[in-house]
Parts: structure tokens; C-alpha cells; sequence
């Protein structure tokens, strides 16, 4: 070969690799249908407990709810019925086709309330500034920039906003799908978000609920029987 050949080979090479490191920074996922389709396993519908989610939450009518990697929609539509009519559920993903998939499911089910938008890597682009619960399950560890992320979500938050991690600690995840929870509560803590509360809906993974102690916050609430505010 040629200096010259071997010059060219090369630089083909790296802008290839410099092109493909770009397009992979985020962590690769599975083609939309295909995702979607293991995303509503009658067996995964039922692991993710949406009505005991749900019942934690609190949600109610007129609220502002962001289900952060809306994915499937599993959260998106139940939560967008608890908080109809006059509250607003922003469906958020960075798959267009995963979007589609939850606008089409709010339509069969007669919503008005469920707004899709197509985030960007490390930042959901919410339209508002007063969203009262920002939901990930299962999402933050997908994220690249992680903190980068939360730090944009707070942005988002109405003053007691509650941001809502649902994630597996490593110890209790198969595979690279974890996301230590003393991690999410440091990044958190910069933002002066605490844990408000803690349930135990799932063996296998933490469902947090961090909040800023402002106004009416949950941080402020007496806590009944000297316990904390969750379980
Ligand atoms: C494991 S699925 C969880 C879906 C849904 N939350 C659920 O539990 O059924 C992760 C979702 O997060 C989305 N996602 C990944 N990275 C994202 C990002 N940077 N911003 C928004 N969504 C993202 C994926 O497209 C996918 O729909």
C-alpha cells in the first residue's frame, strides 16, 4: 500500500470513529418497535405496579407531570388519567417513534391531556417551569450525563417539585442497567434536593422521591409517628 493510500486509510478510520463515538455517546438501545414490544410484556407491564406507583404519588387533577423516558407510555397514561382534566402529562423520550406510540394510546383511550416531546440527551426541554412531579423509571441509568441531566430537570421544577427516581442499585441488577442511589442523592444534593421520602414497593430497585424543602414541601410536613415520611 501506498504512503499515500495508508494516510488516506487512516483518516477515513478516525473521522469514522470520531462520527460513530458522537452517535453512541448516549448508551445504545433497541430499534423502537422492537423496544416497545418487550416494553409491553403483559409480565413487565405487571412488574412496573403502577397503581401502588401510583397511590404513592399523590397525584392529582390539575397537576404538571414530566414521565421522564415515557418509553411504552406504561406511566405516561395512567398518570395523564389521575391528573385529567385540567392537568397537563408531558410524555418525554428521545425516540420519535416511542412518542408516536404513547400519542396513539392517549387518543384510544380518549385523553386531551398528554403532550409528547422529543428531548434532547441531556435535557427534556420541558415547555414549563412548574412542573409539580418529574418521573424516571427506569431511565436515569440510561443516561450518559447523568448529573447533567438532573441539573437540567431541576430547572423544570415548580419550587416544591418532587423529582421521582425510580432505579436498581448495582448489587441488585443483572446486567450494566444500575444506577447507584448515593450517587442520584449527591447530585441531588447540590441541586438542595433531599430525599423526602422513601418506599418499598419494589424488592428490587429504590423509589425515591426527592424534593426541595420549600413552602408546603413533604421536607417540612410533621412527620405522623416519628417515622419518615415514606417507608
Ligand atoms: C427502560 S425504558 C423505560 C420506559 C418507561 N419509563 C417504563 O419504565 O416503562 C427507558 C426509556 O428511556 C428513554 N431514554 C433513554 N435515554 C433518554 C434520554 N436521554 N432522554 C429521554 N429519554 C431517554 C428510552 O428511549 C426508553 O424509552
Amino acid at each position: 500500500m501506498s504512503r499515500v493510500v495508508r494516510i488516506a486509510c487512516f483518516a477515513v478510520a478516525g473521522i469514522l470513529a470520531v462520527g460513530l463515538s458522537g452517535a453512541f455517546a448516549q448508551l445504545e438501545q433497541k430499534p423502537a418497535k422492537e423496544y416497545i414490544d418487550s416494553m409491553e410484556r403483559p409480565g413487565r407491564v405487571k412488574s412496573l405496579k403502577v397503581d401502588e406507583v401510583l397511590a404513592k404519588l399523590e397525584l392529582k387533577p390539575g397537576d404538571i407531570v414530566a414521565d421522564v423516558g415515557s418509553g411504552a407510555g406504561g406511566f405516561s397514561i395512567p398518570m395523564a388519567k389521575a391528573i385529567a382534566p385540567n392537568g397537563t402529562l408531558y410524555a418525554v423520550d428521545i425516540d420519535q417513534e416511542m412518542l408516536d406510540y404513547v400519542t396513539a394510546k392517549a387518543k384510544k383511550e380518549g385523553l386531551t391531556n398528554v403532550v409528547t416531546i422529543l428531548g434532547e440527551y441531556d435535557d427534556p426541554k420541558l415547555p414549563v417551569k412548574n412542573v409539580n412531579v418529574a418521573f424516571f423509571h427506569r431511565v436515569l441509568h440510561m443516561i450518559e450525563h447523568r448529573q447533567t441531566y438532573v441539573n437540567a430537570t431541576a430547572k423544570y421544577m415548580a419550587p416544591d417539585g418532587k423529582i421521582v427516581i425510580i432505579d436498581k442499585n448495582r448489587e441488585d441488577s443483572e446486567n450494566w442497567m444500575w444506577l447507584q442511589q448515593s450517587d442520584v442523592d449527591t447530585w441531588m444534593a447540590a441541586l438542595s434536593f433531599y430525599p423526602a421520602q422513601k418506599f418499598g414497593v419494589f424488592d428490587d430497585r429504590y423509589f425515591v422521591v426527592y424534593q426541595r424543602p420549600y413552602g408546603d414541601s413533604i421536607l417540612l410536613k410533621k412527620k405522623e409517628g416519628g417515622g419518615g415520611g415514606g417507608e
